[in-house]
């Protein structure tokens, strides 16, 4: 059994009379260990979701099953107990500005209850595990934001959660910030056998740590699968936006004064098939032409990957046969025009 069950997962907020349906009908398993990412634009119902897995939100209809127990039916002490397996970081970090950051790593563990001597020596641990152990007694206001998500960071894994969730954690950091927070999340998820979910609006960070996706539209999930294969073949339009945010679009460059020879084709090869000399063997044993216009490697999630847009000049004929073996390699591929 997978570790969460979401079943039918509806939300609908009232606002001045109105009706507005966050979540409509939601049903997607996340299994243990798994990083697990959820995408989509602004209003989707991202931060809806992942609230309604801590129960931070009450959902409208549908379960939600955590290990096999339906949250619903925790009495509010239970759900108390339930919460500390579930961690939480967020955009703005929510740190507490009075606190250092020693203080705000102990916050969650004096509210639990622990005894002084023993807080002090899991704050130790817990900055020792993010980078930040000489940092304890700084402010919130005297560091930098990836620092800030560090504190986040060990704060949620305070209690020890098999589960972390990460509400648009890198959204406010810079590019290189957010690779070295990703990265750390990864490296605790396998230190510490937790299960992610996480919550973006960014392609790239799903790419680069998700195992697997769903793509959120207007309260419902349009697509779900493994990372590598929605970023090869996305099977909605709106998954399709999102990969093509990782590299220019294929669009943009025909919008320009650039006009192709022959077929647009853009391929994607994963794995063992990227050293796979497969334009070579296309110039040797079709009489056509490819230009290489794009080429790009990707990591994503653990595998090496390339995406190829090529102008494929030739007689039809010979495109034709080129397309066909192309067609019969391990490789992902479509025919822009
Ligand atoms: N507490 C609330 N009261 C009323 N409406 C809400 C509430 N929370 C969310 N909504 C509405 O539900 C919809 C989904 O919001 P949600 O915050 O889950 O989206 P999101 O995908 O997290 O967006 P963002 O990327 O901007 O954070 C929006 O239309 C929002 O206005
Ligand atoms: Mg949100």
């Amino acid at each position: 059994m997978a570790l969460i069950e979401v079943k039918g997962l509806a939300k609908v907020f009232q606002v001045d009379g109105q009706m507005v349906e966050a979540l409509a009908g939601i049903d997607l398993a996340i299994e243990e260990g798994e990083i697990f990412g959820v995408i989509g634009l602004s209003g989707a119902g991202k931060s809806t979701f992942i609230r309604c897995l801590n129960r931070l939100e009450t959902p409208s209809s549908g379960t939600v099953l955590v290990g096999g127990r339906d949250l619903s039916t925790l009495a509010r002490e239970e759900l108390r107990g339930f919460r500390r397996n579930m961690g939480m970081i967020f955009q703005s970090f929510n740190l507490l500005s009075s606190r250092t950051v020693a203080g705000n790593v102990a916050f969650s563990l004096e509210v639990a209850g622990k005894g002084r001597a023993a807080a002090k020596a899991r704050v130790a641990e817990l900055l020792e595990m993010v980078g930040l152990s000489d940092k304890a007694g700084a402010y919130p206001a005297q560091l930098s934001g990836g620092q800030k998500q560090r504190v986040g960071i060990a704060r949620a894994l305070a209690l020890s959660p098999k589960i972390l969730l990460c509400d648009e954690a890198t959204s406010s950091l810079d590019p290189q910030t957010t690779s070295s927070i990703l990265a750390l999340i990864g490296d605790l998820k396998s230190r510490l056998g937790l299960t992610v979910v996480l919550i973006t609006h960014e392609m790239k960070v799903i790419t680069e740590i998700c195992d697997r996706v769903a793509v959120l539209e207007s309260g419902r999930l349009v697509e779900t699968g493994r990372v590598i294969d929605v970023f090869s073949s996305p099977g909605h339009p709106t998954s399709k936006k999102f990969v093509e945010s990782v590299h220019p679009s294929f669009d943009q460059l025909l919008r320009g004064s650039f006009r192709p020879k022959g077929r647009l084709v853009r391929i994607f090869y994963v794995g063992e098939t990227v050293t796979e000399p497969l334009v070579y063997t296309l110039v040797k044993r079709f009489d056509v032409e490819p230009n290489i216009l794009q080429a790009h490697l990707d990591v994503i999630s653990n595998q090496t990957s390339g995406t190829l847009l090529i102008d494929l000049a030739g007689q039809s004929g010979a495109i034709d046969a080129a397309l066909g073996f192309i067609r019969t390699s391990n490789v992902s591929f479509e025919v822009l025009n």
